[in-house]
């Protein structure tokens, strides 16, 4: 992560100091790195490019209108998850025709939509969806085009919420199963078989078990082929990791050539589906210090972003480098770093060493721009963040901060 780097004592993202940002745009402010975006999408393209591929960012990771725009504009393709993040993509001019669907809960609505907008791909994750589908596009007078997501009982090795591929998690279908569910695909008129997709799950930092997953897949390919099933795209989901301390995930570069060595001379089309090794390490979390008060053994250090607009340290016990935006020369302290919301969980780091802080410091949560704003809430009425991107010396609000009106225009007192 080249984007965020000292100057002097400065933190910069780029040519702007965020202190800066924070002075005009306010905190709690996510800023983003545009060169930072670009090059992670750039890797993939390059690592890739002997391959037959399409790279479907994944929305979930970041949907802001300005990141999709952005990737969009550079040739990516998504991955989406409802109705939503389809609105999303297309609204950002992702073309339909590189989108795929996946999701354990596709309503009627949201595949309807799907089926007008005539999407790449529906990752089909349970025999029932399959024949929903058959009958929507039948009614539609529409055909899908489908993949079955196979859970292909892989260890990802990686936080239990976020490993996917286990035969215990509800996503997919049984690897044994699979062939019977193609099958079944083949016998509905509004179905065309188009593809084999796996997700084995996010953050993963060894090859191994994409290899694993991609064999199994291949293996279930060229039985459908030898069947007479038409099978030209390979979906092998995203999930690959990046560093949050000193870990050394494997990059895109080394990652594309596990999935060469493993595919040889296969022709499938390989769709691939990245959202943290994209958008992850492109962005921060500016917070500022609002108080300081003695804990036993430790500080507690309160600063005006919560679990709210943060929630991986909570929800993960994930590890999120913490940084003074303005280097100080004070004694190292141990600190628990933590939010205005009225609940224990609300803490971005605990028992955390750092140069001490005072109130009206600039903190910098690193790493936070995947799975950082996208999960945010609302919740003890805190408005949402602000969001900015900065490319080069140049700065913009992509996401206004929320107002107290915002709280509440949705609601209706009715009387009853
Ligand atoms: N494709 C599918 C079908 C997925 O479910 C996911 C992520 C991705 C692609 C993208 O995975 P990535 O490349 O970003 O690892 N909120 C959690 C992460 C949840 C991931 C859910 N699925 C976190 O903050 O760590």
């Amino acid at each position: 992560m080249h984007s965020f780097t000292r100057r002097g004592k400065e933190l910069f993202c780029e040519d702007v100091a965020l202190s800066e940002l924070a002075h005009r745009y306010g905190t709690p402010l996510y800023v983003y790195s545009h060169a930072a975006l670009t090059r992670h999408y750039q890797a993939y393209e390059e690592a890739f490019a002997g391959i037959s591929h399409i790279i479907c960012y994944a929305v979930k990771a970041n949907p802001s209108g300005a990141i999709l725009n952005t990737l969009g504009e550079m040739g990516s393709g998504a991955d989406i998850v409802s109705g939503g993040e389809l609105y999303r993509a297309m609204r950002a001019g992702i073309p339909a025709s590189r989108i795929v669907y996946s999701g354990v809960g596709k309503t009627k609505r949201e595949t309807e939509e799907a089926l007008d907008a005539d999407i790449l791909m529906f990752n089909i994750e349970s025999f029932t969806e399959l024949s929903v589908l058959n009958e929507t596009a039948g009614r539609m007078g529409k055909k899908a085009r489908i993949s079955l997501r196979i859970n292909p009982d892989i260890d990802p090795v990686t936080h239990p919420y976020i490993s996917t591929g286990l035969r215990k998690s509800k996503f997919g279908i049984p690897f044994e199963a699979a062939l019977e569910g193609y099958k079944r695909a083949g016998r509905l008129t509004n179905i065309e078989i188009a593809g084999v997709d796996c997700h084995i799950g996010s953050q993963l930092m060894l090859l191994e078990p994409f290899k694993q997953a991609i064999r199994r897949l291949l293996s279930l390919a060229g039985e459908l082929r030898s069947q007479g099933y038409g099978i030209a795209l390979l979906d092998i989901g995203g999930g690959l990791g990046i560093p949050y301390a000193d870990e050394k995930p494997p990059s895109p570069g080394e990652y594309a050539k596990a999935v060469a060595d493993v595919l040889g001379n296969e022709k499938l089309k390989l769709l691939i589906e990245p959202g943290r090794s994209i958008v992850g390490n492109a962005g921060i979390l500016l917070t500022q210090v609002l108080y300081t008060k003695k804990g036993e053994g430790k500080r507690f250090v309160i600063v005006d972003a919560g679990m709210n607009d943060f929630i991986r340290p909570c929800l993960y016990d994930a590890y999120h480098e913490i940084v003074h935006v303005y280097e100080v020369d004070r004694s190292m302290e141990l600190c628990d770093i933590v939010g205005p919301v009225c609940e224990s969980g609300d803490f971005f780091a605990l028992n955390r060493t750092l140069p001490g802080c005072v109130r009206g410091d600039l903190l910098a949560v690193m790493s936070a721009g995947a799975y950082g704003s996208s999960m945010s809430s609302v919740y003890n009425s805190r408005p949402l963040a602000a969001e900015a991107l900065v490319k080069g010396s140049a700065s913009a609000i992509i996401r206004e901060r929320g107002t107290y009106s915002d709280l509440t225009s949705m609601e209706a007192i009715p009387e009853l």
